[in-house]
């Protein structure tokens, strides 16, 4: 059975920086009360006359296809993991697709937020896995920006979240795998599982309802567009930290037991961007060092779906991802969702 491997990682984020300094011009906010609770510095938001999430997407893939020495023609199925697509319907994939010139190939979206690029991974891995595909382009892209509350009512999203893309390349490869599973994930490169969880529950703890399609006819119509509110992104955001630092942990250990690992295995934990209080609090909790945890969330803000792939796309640009290095992804956010891969590379 082949077996998948990132062959190339990209990524791309919008020109405009936003500083906790300006937006502290425009909310009653503070740079201290920022950075004390979500470790934030800036985050970079979209000119609408620049950017889009397909063309931010097409940006990253051509990086993450110059890394890999491919083109775009080598590409066999898009997955592209977006809460924010640019249109209500079709989705990011399709419009991706048209960006790099492609016809004809599958484009699928996920939306499955900040957790969105993980499941992406894992249906990539599935499809490689039967044979199906040998190189699939996986996408995390996001333009939060325009849907947040940028007042003092939505200080508490308006601060944290930001835009960009990221994006992986994964590639069949043989399986060189030895006996048992201790031996074999020794051995084998590239993704060694993924693991996917939800928890429709707390769907209203992190959303944005509108254009909901479940709300009677009289409502869609266009005069409650300017129903501001109901188009925002609201979150409670001490429950989802509650959840977050939980599960987290829950989905890292599940990945580690799943393939008779220790966290003294990790090289290095890229966690979803969320907050940098939830990844230092995981450091703290599972006993890593500061060299076993990435974190660039000071520059992005929370970039939902981006977050991953932006971040592994950085960190392997630094150095800090080298061949037979075991990298844990981790992902927690709307949904509940939560999700983990382990990837040997
Ligand atoms: C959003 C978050 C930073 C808020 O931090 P917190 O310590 O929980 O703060 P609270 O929500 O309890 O609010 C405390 C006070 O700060 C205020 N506040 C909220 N946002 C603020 C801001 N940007 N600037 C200044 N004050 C703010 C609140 O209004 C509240 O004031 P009050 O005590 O007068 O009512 C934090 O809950 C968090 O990070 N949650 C997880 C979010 C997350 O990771 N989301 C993505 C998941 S993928």
């Amino acid at each position: 059975m082949p077996y998948s491997r990132i062959v190339g990682l990209g990524h791309y984020v919008p020109e405009t920086v936003i500083t906790n300094q300006y937006l502290s011009t425009i909310i009653d906010t503070t740079n201290d009360w920022i950075v004390e609770r979500t470790g934030i510095e800036e985050r970079r938001w979209i000119n609408p006359a620049d950017d889009t999430v397909a063309n931010m997407a097409a940006k990253a893939t051509r990086m993450a296809l110059k890394r890999a020495n491919l083109t775009e023609k080598d590409i066999e199925f898009i997955i592209f993991a977006t809460i924010t697509p640019d249109y209500f319907f079709p989705g990011s994939g399709v419009l991706l697709q048209r960006e790099l010139g492609l016809e004809d190939i599958p484009a699928l979206d996920i939306r499955n937020a900040c957790s969105g690029f993980i499941y992406a991974l894992s249906i990539a891995d599935q499809f490689i896995k039967t044979g199906m595909y040998k190189n699939i382009l996986v996408i995390g892209g996001e333009i939060q920006s325009t849907a947040l509350d940028i007042t003092t009512r939505g200080r508490n999203t308006a601060v944290i979240f930001g835009d960009g893309a990221g994006a992986a390349i994964l590639q069949a490869c043989p399986d060189e795998g030895g006996a048992s599973i201790k031996d074999r994930t020794s051995f084998r490169k590239g993704i060694l599982s993924t693991h996917l969880h939800s928890d429709g529950r707390y769907a209203e703890e992190l959303y944005v309802k509108d254009p909901g399609s479940s709300r009677p006819h009289s409502e869609r119509q266009s005069e409650q567009i300017t129903d501001t509110t109901t188009y925002k992104l609201v979150m409670n955001g001490n429950n989802v930290f509650k959840h977050a630092v939980v599960k987290f942990m829950d989905v890292i250990n599940e990945a580690l037991d799943a393939n008779g690992m220790t966290k003294n295995d990790i090289t290095l934990l890229v966690p979803h961007q969320a907050n940098l209080r939830i990844s230092q609090y995981i450091k703290d909790k599972m006993q890593l060092n500061d060299s076993q945890v990435y974190n660039n969330i000071m520059r992005y803000g929370n970039t939902t779906a981006a977050s991953i792939p932006i971040a592994l796309s950085e960190a392997w640009a630094e150095g800090r991802i080298k061949e037979n290095d075991l990298i844990c992804l981790a992902a927690f956010g709307s949904g509940f969702t939560w999700a983990s891969a382990l990837i040997r590379w």
